[in-house]
């Protein structure tokens, strides 16, 4: 910043002066890019799909700091990918209005994902909505003819990117998951709103997998999958005050569908309410060899509202029942902590611990837990599983 000398009748001079020169500066150190300027329509029909990857080709060449702007409107998106690497590492794609899958499911639904960030570093998606019109490929996917459907593609995907944040996103109606974080490192997402009818397939609301330092927080998810799902390869994962239903819980897994696989480490769940999910807080894995692990896993603060299944661990996965019956998982799971759970069950068993007999489930805390099914004790199972109880806990452990 340039100094001015003045004295001190000048002072509102040089202040002026000052603003003047800050503001000057901000607007030489960025560019902007609105989608409508090359050829975006938000009238709910045109393609716009052009006109946001031009923008992004822009931003990304862009040596200042970038912002792409969608102003209101609905814009119509075929799958596009935005990749990097890019020549800076400051993008704001700051999104007023909502974009939109095409009505037909086929034009996206062999695409692995719709919205795709690969490669970069340094963005943050601020605002919007992402509309994946799913229920047609939901509907094809529960008749029939399902043979014929697509697999359906995930809303949207960041992969290989770093120093990332979404702020203030919202996901309607995913083909398959509403958002995928996959080889990342250091991603923000706050705000999330999702929303996918309960029978929905397939729907995670977000899906981590071989990244570190992921944030989730202040988010509201309900779908017909899980909310938040744990691939292998994930460590320093904190996922904090989401609100979880319609939806199937928040899972570490499944792991060890593989052979070889990384573990997942340093998780921490809490300040959750789940309400009337299919599960709880869940960690599963597939019943067969694999070298993987989970490990420092911390469920904290978490309050259970007529849910199915609350504490879950299942190393006995095994959908279709091939490839893995009567074999035991070789998922070592360990150091996992349940801390100040409470609510009510729509089972009578609100504690299911089903680890592997080869390899036991070992360093397992219960610490003010209270669950209780139709206003009565719930019971708790328990098959290998290790550990220590700590203060009240209701069902009584069978540690
Ligand atoms: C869109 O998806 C198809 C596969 O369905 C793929 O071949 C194509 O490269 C994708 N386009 C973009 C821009 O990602
Ligand atoms: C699938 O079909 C069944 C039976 O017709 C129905 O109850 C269910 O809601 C349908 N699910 C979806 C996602 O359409
Ligand atoms: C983790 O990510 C956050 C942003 O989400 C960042 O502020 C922080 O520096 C990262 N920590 C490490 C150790 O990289
Ligand atoms: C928790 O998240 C909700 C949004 O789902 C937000 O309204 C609320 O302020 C957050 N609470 C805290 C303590 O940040
Ligand atoms: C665990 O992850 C958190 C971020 O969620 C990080 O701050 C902390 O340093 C990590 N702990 C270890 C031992 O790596
Ligand atoms: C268990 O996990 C907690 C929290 O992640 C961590 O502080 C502690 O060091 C771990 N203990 C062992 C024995 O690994
Ligand atoms: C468990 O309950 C005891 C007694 O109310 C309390 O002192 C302790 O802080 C609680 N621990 C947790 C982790 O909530
Ligand atoms: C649960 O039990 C309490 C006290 O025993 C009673 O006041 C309450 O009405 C019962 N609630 C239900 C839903 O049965």
């Amino acid at each position: 910043m340039a100094i001015i000398h003045l004295d001190n009748n000048h002072s509102l001079l040089s202040l002026i002066l000052l603003v003047g020169l800050s503001s000057w500066s901000t607007f030489v150190d960025a560019s902007s890019y609105n989608v409508v300027d090359f050829g975006g329509k938000g009238d709910g029909t045109t393609d716009s799909t052009q006109a946001f990857q031009t923008a992004w080709t822009n931003a990304c060449a862009s040596t200042k700091k970038a912002t792409i702007y969608v102003p209101r409107g609905r814009y119509c998106l075929q799958n596009v990918t935005f990749s990097g690497p890019c020549k800076n590492k400051a993008i704001i794609f700051r999104i007023d209005g909502s974009m939109e899958a095409p009505s037909d499911y086929l034009v996206i639904g062999n695409s692995a994902a719709w919205v795709v960030f690969r490669h970069v570093d340094g963005m943050t998606i601020l605002g919007g909505s992402l509309d994946g019109k799913g229920a047609a490929l939901w509907a094809c996917k529960n008749s029939s003819y399902n043979a014929l459907c697509p697999t359906g593609a995930t809303t949207l995907e960041f992969s290989n990117s770093k120093n990332v944040v979404v702020n203030n996103l919202k996901s309607l109606n995913s083909q398959m998951f509403h958002v995928a974080i996959n080889g990342c490192e250091n991603v923000m997402v706050k705000g999330l709103r999702v929303s996918a009818s309960s029978n929905s397939p397939n729907t995670d609301g977000i899906h981590v997998q071989s990244s570190s330092n992921v944030t989730i927080i202040n988010s509201k998810i309900g779908t017909g999958d899980d909310c938040i799902s744990v691939g292998p390869g994930v460590s320093n994962l904190q996922i904090q005050n989401i609100s979880c239903g319609p939806g199937h819980g928040i899972s570490i897994g499944s792991l060890g569908k593989d052979v070889k696989e990384i573990g997942v480490q340093n998780v921490t769940i809490k300040n959750v309410v789940f309400s009337r999910t299919e599960n709880g807080v869940r960690i599963k894995t597939w019943g067969k060899p694999s070298n993987g692990f989970a490990t420092d896993i911390v469920f904290q603060h978490i309050v259970m509202n007529n849910v199915h299944n609350p504490i879950v661990i299942d190393q006995n996965y095994c959908p279709t029942h091939k490839g893995c019956p009567g074999q035991a998982s070789g998922i070592k799971i360990s150091n996992v902590t349940y801390q100040d759970i409470q609510g009510t069950s729509t089972t009578k068993v609100a504690i299911m611990f089903d680890c592997s007999p080869t390899n036991p489930c070992i360093g397992i805390k219960l610490e003010n837990v209270s669950l209780t099914y139709k206003n009565q004790t719930a019971e708790a199972r328990c098959n290998n599983a290790r550990g220590i109880v700590v203060g009240q806990v209701q069902p009584t452990a069978c540690l």
